[in-house]
């Protein structure tokens, strides 16, 4: 038997054993000097949580609505590029494991299970996140794709239409599909259980993307292929057109600046995502749970704030609800519990930040996720927040 698995880093750890290092680096890096990687998670921890005691704390709600949609907590998966490469078919197992715990999954459009396969695999309607290309006829068709297969949302993803470069894809000779290379040869040799679980998949490479747009079945690096379809004249001119062809839920995710938040709480979208893509795009960016609140303060209940960027545990989650966020989605945790153990990796994520923000709930005094405040946070010495 294994180590016992208690937190998230478990999880970490135990899927940088299990998944070759070019595909556990591309979930677990940053760009460039990875000063906003890090700043997400510190500035987190350096947030202090404010006990309150003898407040009858015995009958706690986790529950909530994300985008009108009833939610067991406040959390949903976040949409991840190369899933299926952590684990053979990451995106069905992340879906029907975000499912079965009641809380949304996005679904990215670099994922390697396409639009249709999850759709088959799994009854509840996901989310899809939207990635605008060039080819806007391609956009239309992708847009009448995640239609037809009743997602529930989209979120449209506004912070990646130039790449940030992350070393570690370089260095890694990251390729999608995998080639065997003399580099990464014995990597994915010495982790035989990975490669099987892949090979047997229904996909392996852009399920989404295959036979539909140019060049999507021969790449030669994730870069260089980003920079040839993504559309960088991407704008806010463009958001009446995606709504148009969609015409359902809309989520904006790469929010971090309180100008940006106002435009899109003024354009009527249902949602924002605060979000500096998880410290892989602007290396500088604050942390996202710095960003938070004033992002708050600019929409003023105009649009429901969700946050991304650090969550690795219960208590992470709450300190961002207690700075006005609807809820937190998670990447690399969502990761992590993929790469260490699949669909049972994924739920036991969920299931260790579930506890984790129901007891941190309790000792905070709270008993409602849909009331906690900032009253519930201290600073780093125990003042005020
Ligand atoms: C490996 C990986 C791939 C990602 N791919 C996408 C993507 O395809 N589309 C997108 O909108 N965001 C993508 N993101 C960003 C996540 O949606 C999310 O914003 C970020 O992971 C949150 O930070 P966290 O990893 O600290 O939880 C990706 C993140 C990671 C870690």
């Amino acid at each position: 038997m294994g180590k016992v698995i208690t937190n998230v880093l478990d999880l970490r750890e135990l899927a940088r054993r299990r998944v070759p290092r070019a595909f556990f680096e591309y979930a677990d890096r940053g760009s460039y000097d990875e000063i906003t990687l890090r700043d997400n998670r510190a500035a987190l921890e350096k947030i202090r949580l404010r006990q309150r005691v003898m407040l009858d704390v015995d009958q706690r709600n986790l529950a909530t609505t994300l985008l009108g949609t009833p939610a067991s907590m406040p959390l949903a998966i976040a949409p991840t590029g190369l899933t299926g490469l952590q684990w053979g078919s990451g995106e069905i197992l992340g879906a029907r494991a975000a499912a079965a715990a009641g809380i949304p999954f996005c679904l990215s459009t670099m994922s390697i299970c396409s639009i249709e396969q999850v759709r088959a695999a799994v009854a509840t309607p996901f989310w899809f996140q939207l990635y605008v290309m060039r080819d806007r006829g391609f956009v239309r068709a992708l847009i009448e794709r995640a239609k037809a297969a009743h997602c529930s949302a989209l979120m449209l993803t506004a912070d990646l239409q130039i790449q940030g470069q992350r070393h570690r894809e370089i260095k890694n000779g990251l390729t999608v599909p995998p080639r065997l290379t003399l580099r990464n040869f014995f990597d994915i040799a010495s982790k035989p259980m990975w490669a099987w679980r892949v090979l047997r998949a229904p996909s392996r490479s852009f399920g989404n993307l295959a036979g539909q747009i140019s060049g999507a079945d021969s790449l030669l690096t994730l870069a260089q292929w980003i920079a040839q379809q993504f559309d960088p004249t991407l704008s806010w001119r463009d958001l009446d057109w995606i709504r148009e062809q969609w015409g359902g839920k809309l989520i904006i995710k790469g929010i971090l600046d309180r100008d940006d938040a106002a435009i899109a709480a003024r354009a009527g979208v249902d949602a924002i995502v605060v979000s500096n893509h998880g410290g892989r795009q602007l290396d500088g960016a604050p942390a996202s749970i710095h960003a938070l609140p004033r992002v708050v303060d600019a929409v003023r209940g105009d649009t429901e704030v969700l946050f991304d960027g650090g969550i690795l545990s219960g208590q992470s989650l709450l300190k961002a609800l207690a700075l006005g966020a609807r809820g937190g989605l998670i990447g690399k945790a969502f990761l992590y519990g993929l790469g260490a153990r699949g669909e049972a990796g994924v739920a036991q994520v969920i299931e260790i930040i579930r506890k984790e923000l129901a007891v941190s709930l309790a000792l905070t005094g709270q008993t409602d996720v849909q009331r906690v405040t900032r009253e519930c946070l201290l600073d780093e010495r125990g003042g005020p927040y």
